[in-house]
């Protein structure tokens, strides 16, 4: 395949095109309202218990089996909120006997919160890897959290209100995957990962659900490839 391929649509009809096992590593920052029900794409259509898994689980299974299907073995980093961490390790470690590590991301001027709340200062990274598959990269990599200012002036550059820090995903791509393997973002937004996989001569596949963000995972990639 070429340097990097872009697909826009919903991820979960896109995925079905991928061949089984074509994938060496999944870097992902899903909505963390995602929900996919059977058959109405990655956030179908919700019945009021749905609404409640939707609401405890973001991420849904049918998201995750159709990953399962396309990685060559379990590799995967998932952006994701502290409610998702139960849903997460239930999958990944009970039913599919992963190792798994959290890692954080520390923000230190958050937006202040009301009164009988945290504030909204971290952000989890849920790893999940199939027994066997390596971890290279080296100490300066490795490390399990972060801490940075609040990266607003790339979120004002891209115009996406979530976009993750650049080095974060670098590191994680350095430490899960070698040169030239395939990584797959399918909730790609503004592009990063593709930048990040680009960056470190990997082969990037994304896919994107809204067209003005696609433009601008188009335009970052085409200027990094
Ligand atoms: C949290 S953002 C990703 C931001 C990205 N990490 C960055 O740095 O720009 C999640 C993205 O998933 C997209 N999305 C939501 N539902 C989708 C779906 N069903 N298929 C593909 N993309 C979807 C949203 O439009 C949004 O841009």
């Amino acid at each position: 395949m070429s340097k990097y391929k872009l697909l826009q649509g919903d991820c979960l009809e896109l995925m079905k095109k991928l061949p089984d096992k074509s994938v060496d590593l999944v870097v992902t920052d899903p909505p963390y309202d995602v929900y996919a029900g059977k058959g109405g794409g990655a956030f179908g259509k919700r019945n009021s218990y749905q609404e409640i898994e939707f609401m405890s689980n973001g991420f849904n299974e049918v998201v995750l089996d159709e990953l399962m299907r396309v990685m060559k073995n379990i590799n995967i980093y998932i952006f994701c909120s502290q409610k998702q961490i139960p849903f997460l390790i239930d999958y990944f470690v009970h039913k599919h006997a992963c190792n798994w590590n959290l890692l954080t991301w520390h923000k230190t001027n958050p937006v202040p919160a009301c009164k009988n709340k945290y504030l909204s200062d971290t952000e989890y990274i849920f790893f999940a890897r199939e027994k066997g598959v390596p971890i290279y990269g080296e100490y300066s990599t490795k490390k399990t959290y972060y801490v940075t200012p609040l990266n607003t002036k790339e979120k004002k550059l891209y115009n996406h209100p979530t976009v993750k820090p650049q080095m974060i995903l670098e590191n994680l791509i350095v430490n899960s995957s070698k040169e030239n393997d395939v990584i797959l973002d399918p909730f790609v937004g503004s592009g990063s990962t593709g930048v990040a996989a680009i960056n470190n001569n990997r082969k990037f596949i994304g896919v994107e659900l809204n067209t003005n963000y696609i433009e601008v995972a188009n335009r970052r990639l085409a200027e990094v490839a």
